[in-house]
């Protein structure tokens, strides 16, 4: 008895509907998601001129059996689906039967399967939808498709392919992120005889993304590890209680990294790579306030949940999925990837000097630059980076810190019996030797090391200079207050306690009807914030109150900017983003300056209530609070390394 059966109609027709095959990538899609739903745990695909010339999959899966395999070129013929109720609990990648018939409409196609049941396999050509032969065949356990000339019957579809660069971008792109999703599967990309990914299985999913990007990224990598949240939900009449776990794991960027587009962010359900609003709207909550404004980070999230949770019959080629209970699934991966941003407290390293080594220079985001996977396969040392470097011992520094004189224009000298700069000691030996392969690796720096900082002086009276356990921090002066009044603001706000100060003389403020409309809309906001402001006939603005730490001469052109934010970025958003904006806006105008001296005292406060913020690695517009130059760059840098 075969395993694949002809879909009865009415099942069919409920299966959305729609073109499969796009283009190259689309053809490897499927023929991957094929191999991965029989189980196979070696997947080899070749492709040649982009895919239009050549795309072969090959696997070590189950196989087909002899019947199966003639009757899978029918439309709607799957094993993978018996009845419409299955529909809404699907656990495979395929279950609409076209996949292998669409493709061999539009190429020429040979099968090549034998299943483990069975002695002899079976070759089947396939040329423009015609079976052309079936014979029998000598085949290893396994099956191997090999699409030749797509699109060579569909001249209208082969005008809208891309260069073969390009075509060859996505199909890499689609395997590297089949192989992530399967790191204990081993998976071959070869183009032109070239291999570009040759990734071999491993343990844990850190491993494959330290295999697939290279030690530089997985640097600038949060790992979440297994988040989990239950949804509990009342049973129907006669079922038990069951609570449905949903569980996330992946990898976020820290918030320095920020792309210019969303082509870094990838997304799986039950591994299966899709595109998804719901999603891209946690991740962009959870990094709301982190990373500025139109920037996206870098993500690879593996969201996890029953398979009757999601509904993946939506789109024709998979892409898309639809969750049963959405606001649940939205606020357990906001949540999810929030609390490990704040648990890690991620710090900003200096920027990189260019290196010369491609592999340390490719920005994952890039497709065509995922082409270069082999160099950096070839690049990756044999053994894992080690701990952390030894301590940085610090000669001590007596008294309130000093602020450096650096000559430049407009500084003082401050504490000048002082002001020799303390000495960073380097467990460096006193010969040029190269020091111990452990002490070379990078520890995972932390904003929880903020507390422990000790301050050495300031530069340009706008940053702070620290020394920390492992490195020489820098500290924006202002950005950093920012993030602490940020914070404090909607803390208070919260509990409804925001300090704020009258104004001897009411401020007149002129409004366009714009401006008129945008406080109209957000004046609940602007008044819990510490704002007391009244229409003054016409369309003025009589302002009485403003929040506490605010300057006079600032107050307007404060009122001004929240109202031009809330004009060009609020519309439509939600209370909680008003409240954010409102607060970033006063945090911004409130903080400490640059240009301006800080004593000693006031430097340590500082640091200190910065790293007892929740977020102390950005400011509330997203830039980076503070910068590291850790020990191995300060080796690399007197090249000691
Ligand atoms: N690589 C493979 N290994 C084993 N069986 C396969 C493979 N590819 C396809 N099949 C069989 O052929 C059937 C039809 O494949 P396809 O047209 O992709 O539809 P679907 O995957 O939606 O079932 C599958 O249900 C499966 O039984
Ligand atoms: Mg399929």
């Amino acid at each position: 008895m075969g395993r694949i059966r002809v879909l009865p109609d009415e099942v069919a027709n409920k299966i959305a509907a729609g073109e499969v095959v796009e283009r190259p990538a689309s053809v490897v899609k499927e023929l991957l998601e094929n191999s991965l739903d029989a189980g196979a745990t070696e997947l080899r695909i070749e492709v040649a001129g982009g895919g239009r010339r050549l795309i072969r999959v090959a696997d070590n899966g189950s196989g087909m059996l002899r019947d199966d395999a003639l009757l899978a070129f029918e439309r709607h013929s799957t094993s993978k689906l018996a009845s419409a109720k299955d529909l809404f609990s699907i656990p495979t990648l395929g279950f609409r039967g076209e996949a292998l018939p669409s493709i061999a409409a539009v190429a020429r196609l040979v099968l090549e399967t034998r299943a483990a049941e069975e002695t002899v396999g079976m070759r089947i050509e396939v040329v423009g939808g015609r079976m052309q032969r079936a014979d029998e065949a000598a085949l290893a356990v396994g099956t191997q498709v090999t699409v030749r000339d797509l699109f060579y019957n569909v001249p209208a579809r082969r005008k809208f392919l891309r260069s073969d660069e390009t075509e060859l971008a996505h199909i890499a792109s689609l395997v590297t992120h089949y192989s992530l999703a399967h790191p204990d599967k081993s998976f071959l990309l070869a183009s032109d005889g070239r291999e570009l990914l040759n990734a071999t299985p491993v343990e844990r999913l850190r491993d494959r993304v330290y295999q697939v990007f290279g030690s530089r990224v997985l640097e600038e990598l949060i790992d979440l590890g297994a988040r989990e949240r239950r949804l509990e939900e009342r049973p129907e009449e006669g079922e038990e209680a069951a609570p449905k776990l949903y569980r996330l794991r992946g990898f976020v960027s820290r918030p320095q990294v920020q792309k210019a587009n969303r082509n870094s962010i990838f997304l799986f359900v039950n591994r299966r790579l899709i595109r998804d609003r719901l999603l891209m709207r946690a991740l962009a909550a959870a990094y709301h306030n982190l990373i500025p404004a139109g920037a996206f980070p870098f993500a690879l999230l593996f969201l996890e949940c029953e398979h009757a949770e999601v509904d993946v019959n939506v789109h024709p080629s998979k892409t898309e999925v639809r969750f049963r209970r959405q606001s649940f699934v939205h606020d357990f991966v906001r949540d999810a990837i929030r609390e490990a941003l704040i648990e890690s407290k991620p710090v900003s390293g200096l920027p990189r000097p260019a290196r010369a080594q491609p592999a340390a220079e490719l920005p994952y985001s890039e497709f065509s630059e995922r082409l270069q996977a082999k160099a950096w396969a070839e690049a990756l040392p044999e053994t894992p980076p080690a701990a952390a470097l030894p301590e940085l011992k610090l000669r001590p520094l007596p008294g309130p810190a000093p602020r450096f004189d650096f000559g430049g224009p407009g500084l003082k000298v401050g504490e000048p019996a002082r002001a020799e700069p303390a000495a960073l000691k380097l467990p460096v030996p006193d010969t040029h030797g190269a020091l111990p392969a452990e002490a070379l690796a990078e520890p995972s720096a932390s904003m929880a090391e903020l507390a422990d900082l000790r301050p050495l002086g300031q530069i340009h009276e706008s940053f702070i200079v620290a020394a920390g356990r492992d490195g020489l921090w820098i500290i924006d002066q202002h950005v950093a207050h920012e993030r602490v009044l940020f914070e404090r603001l909607l803390k208070e706000r919260a509990t409804g306690r925001v300090e704020r100060q009258p104004l001897l003389m009411p401020l007149i403020l002129q409004l366009t009807p714009a401006q008129e409309a945008e406080f109209q809309r957000i004046a609940g906001e602007l008044e819990a914030s510490g704002f007391e402001a009244e229409p003054y006939g016409g369309r003025s603005l009589a302002v009485k109150a403003a929040p506490a730490g605010v300057g006079p001469g600032d107050i307007e052109k404060l009122l001004f900017e929240i109202l031009e934010v809330a004009e060009r970025e609020l519309r439509g958003a939600s209370l909680e983003d008003v409240r954010r904006a409102v607060a970033a806006s006063i945090a911004c105008h409130a903080a400490i300056r640059v240009n301006m001296p800080l004593d000693a005292r006031r430097v340590e406060w500082l640091l200190r209530a910065l790293a007892a913020t929740d977020c102390p690695m950005s400011c509330p517009h997203g830039r980076p609070t503070a910068l590291r130059y850790s020990l191995r760059e300060i080796l690399k840098g007197f090249h000691r390394l």
